[in-house]
């Protein structure tokens, strides 16, 4: 009798919480979500199916604007350019996504990403201004060296072997985005090319990857079961110990520095900044209301001392794994960019010839463009809304997904087959194509803080990769791309050959 009982109970609980929560909401079309999984077992995301595949998918089914259940929770997907443009021109009702924003709270709660209103001011009067182009381009010469140090090695490792296949292509680019993000942001070497330090024996490396597996594996999970989960993981704690090791490194060796080399750091680093803004009374400025505290406390610096250590790398390491993989696979535009780039590797780059290569450009935005690196972002609504162009009512509080993958290879948007990597279209036919649908980095007033600082990077870098080798493709089997979704997407497979000019 008990035992019927007890049965009765969990099927009445189960139908209540399954209609209560688990069932597709109002009158925007999608998919009848699953228990607890929504519609992530049903799409094969479980299984590693790429996200912007299913997103074209649901697309395809249900048009530009659907529901999309990631677990328990229930977000619109807006794919259509104008919408995604009516989103972002409206940063009073579509502000910074709630679910992501508590997200991203377990992991770095007083970082500039979790913040809003007085908070968030006080965190970008700070960095913002380090992060302005005239800013920027002083770096050109630490992201030479950088970019140098990995030919060498590149040169010197495999006696010059140009049918050495490399595996690790993906490894290797976010090794060298870290490095030069280190010296940039925190003047600290962060060994990450140096030879013994290579992949899996760098500490801080492993830190932030251990990291990165903990961010994404707590996304689809409700907020009070990750806290449960970051509680117990002992792979989290460590990456943490590690990590935190690191920072108090960099801000102690920031502190040695002296008055007059401080002065001078303050006016490019986000470091000297950071640690310049450090409150000399803590306590008392936690009494303070928001709008009247000035500083950033220890936590805080940490916290955005950890964000940029994750965003200033993986993303441009993502970017460029795609570019090297791209060219291996396109020998003619690896032509026609080696030609404009020439092969004067004796006099410096200087900045204004980085900016006057025009076709170095297209190419990057090609690349952006066929694989945007963050796959989308999210808003949550503060008041209720309609979309311009689908004509969907949104109600305060949804939680808006914007893919970023998707307009971008819209073929209502571009002129050209936007499924063909063919750079020459941002010179000629689709020039003047339509904003939104190509948007790597976000938009509106929280789009990305370090696109100016990516941009630079990779045009560096790329210009003094090209000067000096050619990519080869090491066979469909090994080279064969596909795609792994961390912060950023990266190649599954890349096997590229690297043969000195
Ligand atoms: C190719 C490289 C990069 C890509 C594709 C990228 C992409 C993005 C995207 C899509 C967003 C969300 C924007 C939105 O919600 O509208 C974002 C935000 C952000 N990015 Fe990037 N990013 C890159 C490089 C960087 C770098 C180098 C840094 C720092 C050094 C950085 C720091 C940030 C920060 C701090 C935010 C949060 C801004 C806010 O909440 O106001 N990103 N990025």
């Amino acid at each position: 009798m008990l035992f019927l009982l007890i049965v009765v109970l969990i099927t009445v609980l189960f139908v209540y919480l399954k209609l209560k929560y688990f069932t597709l909401r109002g009158s925007i079309p999608g998919k009848s979500p699953n228990f607890l999984v929504g519609n992530l077992l049903q799409t094969g995301f479980f299984n590693g199916r790429y996200l912007g595949d299913i997103v074209k998918e649901f697309q395809t089914k249900y048009g530009d604007t659907f529901q999309f259940w990631a677990g328990p929770n229930r977000m619109i997907f807006v794919c259509n350019p104008d919408d995604v443009q009516h989103i972002f021109k409206h940063r009073q009702i579509y502000e910074q996504g709630k679910l992501e924003v508590d997200h991203h709270r377990l992991l770095f709660k007083d970082a500039l990403i979790c913040n809003t209103g007085s908070k968030y001011k006080r965190h970008a009067s700070i960095i913002l201004p380090l992060f302005r182009r005239a800013k920027i381009v002083n770096n050109i010469d630490i992201i030479i060296d950088c970019t140098d140090k990995l030919l060498d090695q590149w040169r010197t490792k495999f006696d010059h072997n140009p049918n050495h296949i490399y595996t690790d292509i993906v490894d290797q680019c976010q090794n060298l985005s870290l490095v030069i993000f280190g010296f940039i942001g925190f003047d600290y070497d962060l060994q990450t090319l140096e030879e013994s330090h290579m992949s899996k024996n760098n500490r801080l490396r492993q830190a932030l990857k251990d990291f990165l597996y903990v961010f994404i594996f707590t996304i689809p999970l409700p907020t009070s079961i990750a806290k449960l989960y970051l509680k117990v993981s002992s792979r989290y704690r460590r990456a943490i110990v590690a990590i935190n090791s690191y920072l108090n490194e960099m801000v102690e060796q920031e502190q040695r520095k002296t008055e007059e080399q401080i002065m001078e750091r303050k006016r490019t680093s986000l470091i000297a900044s950071l640690v310049d803004s450090l409150q000399v009374d803590e306590a008392a400025e936690s009494l303070k209301l928001e709008h009247e505290k000035k500083g950033l406390s220890h936590t805080e610096v940490f916290h955005e001392m950890l964000l940029f250590l994750v965003s200033g790398s993986e993303t441009t390491g993502s970017a460029l794994a795609w570019f090297i993989f791209f060219m291996s696979k396109n020998l003619r535009v690896q032509a026609k960019l080696k030609a404009e780039l020439g092969n004067d590797i004796q006099n410096r780059l200087t900045a204004d010839q980085i900016e006057s290569f025009a076709y170095l450009d297209c190419v990057i935005q090609e690349v952006l463009r066929f694989i945007p690196p963050i796959v989308g972002t999210t808003r949550t609504l503060t008041m209720n809304d309609r979309l311009p162009i689908s004509d969907v009512q949104l109600c305060e509080g949804d939680e808006i997904f914007i893919p970023l993958n998707i307009g971008s290879r819209d073929e209502r948007f571009w002129k050209i087959d936007p499924n063909l990597f063919y750079p020459e279209r941002f010179l000629n036919e689709d020039k003047d194509h339509h904003p939104y649908a190509m948007i790597p980095f976000g938009g509106g007033h929280r789009q990305c803080i370090g696109q100016d600082l990516a941009r630079f990077e990779l045009k560096v870098i790329i210009t003094r990769l090209m000067q000096r080798v050619t990519f080869g493709d090491g066979g469909s089997q090994l080279n064969s791309g596909g795609y792994v979704l961390k912060l950023a997407i990266v190649p599954k497979h890349t096997g590229i050959t690297i043969i000195f000019d």
